[in-house]
């Protein structure tokens, strides 16, 4: 990591790009949401403002910090760099865009700094509440000046679960008939409609536990930090790093249950 700035001074970058990227996005919903475009499907939607949000986020890191590049879910670019030390920023500038758009109060900016291909510092901030969830590596996961622990939950009956599905029809039939069968083994679902607030949410211990498929390393970023530095465990399955094929956080005592459960239903399969 030679080179880089400690994780704090990536942290206080993030805090306030994404709050002036939270602004922008709150201020510019009502003309942004009569501007829709879809993307991967019908149901994939991306407004105006998930689009300038992302570009005056670039803008704002590029100003401070021209050597960084940035992955955003709207304009992509942002290849790992390979100099030793070089930053890397992950943004999905609204988190929840179907939220924003249909106006249910539950929609973030997410922004993380990757140092040498891991994440070291992340941001989660509700667009609509003001609600914020930051973390450094080795620093602790934390909300208003509260350090963040989790759920203690151990009985897998008892546990509270959020996921989430894709956009894809085919991949949402595979995700139901897992919920289908899963519905009978835990205390019950939520499927809120931002990840990266799904995984604060676990992090706080709102949510005991969550899972989802197919998500894009900007959904968990930071909130896959957040997560871990709360003493959760973010994994994929089977051994493997969380990814595309599964992101699954859970606290240790309900980590082992959930997974083999995860297995068992073949949560990874499907389109
Ligand atoms: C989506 C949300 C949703 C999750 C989807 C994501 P977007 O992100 O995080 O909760 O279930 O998989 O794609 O499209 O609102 O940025
Ligand atoms: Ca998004």
């Amino acid at each position: 990591m030679s080179g880089a700035p400690a994780p704090d001074e990536l942290l206080s970058i993030a805090i306030r790009v994404a709050r002036e990227a939270a602004a922008t996005a709150h201020r510019m919903r009502s003309e942004a949401i009569g501007d829709v475009q879809t993307k991967s499907t019908d149901t994939d939607v991306v407004t105006a403002a998930d689009k300038a949000v992302e570009r005056q986020v670039i803008e704002a890191l590029q100003a401070g910090r021209p050597g960084d590049t940035v992955l955003g879910e709207e304009y992509g670019g942002g290849a790992a760099p390979v100099e030793p030390g070089a930053v890397r920023w992950i943004l999905d500038p609204i988190d929840g865009t179907v939220n924003y758009l249909y106006g249910v109060p539950h929609y973030a900016v997410s922004l993380a700094a990757e140092v040498d291909g891991v994440v070291v510092a992340g941001v989660v901030r509700n667009i609509v509440t003001g609600d914020e969830w930051t973390a450094t590596r080795g620093g602790g996961a934390w909300r208003d000046g509260r350090r963040l622990t989790g759920s203690s939950e151990t009985e897998l009956g008892q546990t509270l679960v959020g996921t989430g599905f894709g956009y894809d029809s085919r991949r949402r039939d595979h995700q139901t008939a897992v919920l289908h069968r899963m519905i009978t083994r835990i205390r019950d679902i939520r499927r809120l409609g931002s990840a990266s607030l799904d995984l604060c949410f676990t992090a706080e211990g709102i949510l005991d536990a969550f899972f989802e498929k197919g998500l894009n390393h900007w959904d968990h970023a930071a909130g896959g930090l957040i997560a871990a530095e709360a003493g959760l465990l973010v994994t994929g399955l089977a051994g493997r790093e969380p990814g595309v094929d599964m992101v699954l956080v859970a606290p240790p005592a309900l980590h082992g249950p959930l997974h083999d459960l995860l297995v068992e239903l073949d949560a990874s399969g499907g389109a």
